[in-house]
């Protein structure tokens, strides 16, 4: 079958079973091009709370499909790729947290949505890169655990000084692969590129950037922007989605080693199983678990 053989079944099967696609901005062209919604991760949370079809597949990694199963517990809720986990997610549990809780009793718990269900159990209030500043300007005490990624948190903390941020040290392998060295490099190889970054980069590197915001934020920024030519400090798929859509602008990789292997696990063949009915794994949770996550889940949506 060619790729359009199968986005045309895909498309078919998703009408027929009243399926909804999500695809979070990283996955390849041809998923995007099936799907119903394509956007960041706060983006996808308010369209998963949003749909009203019986069936969603997520195309994303394992934590977009629990918050979709969190907002919506009576659809089926299905990832894509079972294997398509998101490293950072899985990095701090619920009993850790519980422990360092202990010793900051009086601080809000702020959780990045790159966080297990489990775990937004114990926090106050869900952010995306997308919301985090507006969400913690937003809260009321001046005291904020900041859960998991410190590459965010730092770059949220600068921008709220006068709140007291503590921060753990997680974070987006992925991203972190870039240095202070590929900036210099890029910035060298192409001197009139701005370069735009997503706030999971280390700070020496977000310090460096001309912008800073979400996958939909770089992408709004570079199609709105008058300048011809860019360095993405994010997720490489990001730099084809934006050539392939702005062609009269020059995208360049920061690194060619930015690539999420998780992201990039699902392929249009697993989609077109899902449909089927045949692949894929169908989230469940207890409504324990759920009712608990949901609250900072709303949280976010309200006052993102
Ligand atoms: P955003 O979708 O919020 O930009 O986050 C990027 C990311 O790494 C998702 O896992
Ligand atoms: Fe997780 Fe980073 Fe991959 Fe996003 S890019 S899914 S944060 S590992």
């Amino acid at each position: 079958m060619s790729i359009k053989e199968i986005q045309d079944e895909i498309i078919k099967l998703k009408k027929e079973k009243d399926i909804c696609i999500l695809a979070h901005c990283y996955q390849n062209p041809e998923i995007l091009e099936v799907a119903d919604f394509t956007g960041d991760s706060f983006g996808l949370s308010v369209e998963a709370a949003k749909t009203d079809a019986k069936t969603v597949i997520m195309c994303g990694v394992r934590f977009m499909a629990e918050t979709v199963k969190i907002l919506s517990p009576d659809k089926k809720v299905i990832l894509s790729n079972a294997d398509a986990g998101c490293p950072m997610a899985e990095m701090m549990d619920k009993d850790l947290i519980e422990q360092v809780k202990k010793s900051y009793p009086d601080y809000t718990v702020v959780a990045y949505i790159n966080t297990t269900s489990e775990l937004k159990t114990i926090c106050d209030v869900c952010v995306t890169s997308s919301s985090a500043v507006t969400i913690c300007n937003k809260i009321e005490s001046d005291k904020i655990l900041f859960i998991p990624d410190c590459n965010l948190g730092d770059w949220v903390s600068q921008q709220i000084p006068d709140k007291e941020f503590k921060l753990l040290s997680g974070g987006c392998p992925t991203h972190a692969r870039m240095s202070k060295e590929d900036v210099k490099k890029a910035k060298e190889k192409w001197p009139n590129a701005q370069l735009l970054v997503h706030p999971e980069c280390k700070p020496e590197i977000v310090e460096l950037a001309d912008y800073v915001g979400s996958t939909t934020g770089i992408m709004n920024y570079a199609r709105k922007s008058d300048h011809k030519e860019f360095i993405i400090g994010t997720e490489n798929s990001i730099v084809t989605h934006l050539q392939m859509e702005c062609t009269d602008k020059i995208f360049h990789p920061l690194s060619k080693d930015c690539i999420c292997h998780n992201m990039k696990a699902t392929t249009l063949t697993d989609v077109l199983n899902c449909c089927k009915g045949v692949s894929g794994d169908v989230i469940e949770m207890d409504e324990d678990t759920r009712i608990k996550a949901k609250k900072c889940i709303d949280k976010m949506i309200e006052m993102g």
